[in-house]
């Protein structure tokens, strides 16, 4: 839990609308991924804090390092639309088949980079896991 007066406690959670929005455009944009490689779609949603909701999915290649992951494509679209100030309130992520899904740690970085106080919501066990961005990733690289 983090601490009482910190910056996460004070800022608010998702809102349950926010969050069942968010799922759901993360398991739509999975149907679009180029996954031919290994077969594992991924499917994430962004909500900017300015309100927009975009979406990605991992576009894997031949060549495999040069595969993006569902998150990244979506702030990729995120940052070119809304440029530089973008910043991450929520993000959902979600894989076909369903399995769990928590993001990889390169993700991870670049979530915080946007957003260290960001919802990152994920497939788990056997429940969406909500967890926050730097908690993701403790003492995560800053320049
Ligand atoms: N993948 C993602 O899209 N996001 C993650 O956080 C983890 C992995 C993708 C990359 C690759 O296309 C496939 O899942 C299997 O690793």
């Amino acid at each position: 839990m983090p601490r009482a007066g910190s910056a996460a406690r004070r800022k608010p959670r998702l809102a349950a609308d926010q969050r069942k929005t968010l799922l759901a455009a993360a398991k739509a944009a999975l149907r679009h991924a180029y996954a031919p490689y290994s077969g594992f779609q991924v499917g994430a949603a962004l909500l900017t804090e300015s309100g927009a909701v975009f979406t990605g999915c991992n576009v894997e290649n031949a060549s495999y390092g040069l595969t993006t992951c569902a998150e990244r494509t979506a702030i990729g679209s995120a940052v070119a639309a809304e440029g530089p100030a973008m910043r991450i309130r929520g993000i959902a992520i979600w894989s076909h088949p369903e399995r769990p899904c928590a993001p990889c740690g390169a993700c991870r970085q670049v979530i915080a980079e946007f957003g260290p106080d960001a919802v990152v919501l994920f497939q788990g066990q056997d429940k969406v896991q909500e967890l926050r961005a730097r908690e993701l990733l403790p003492a995560g690289f800053t320049f």
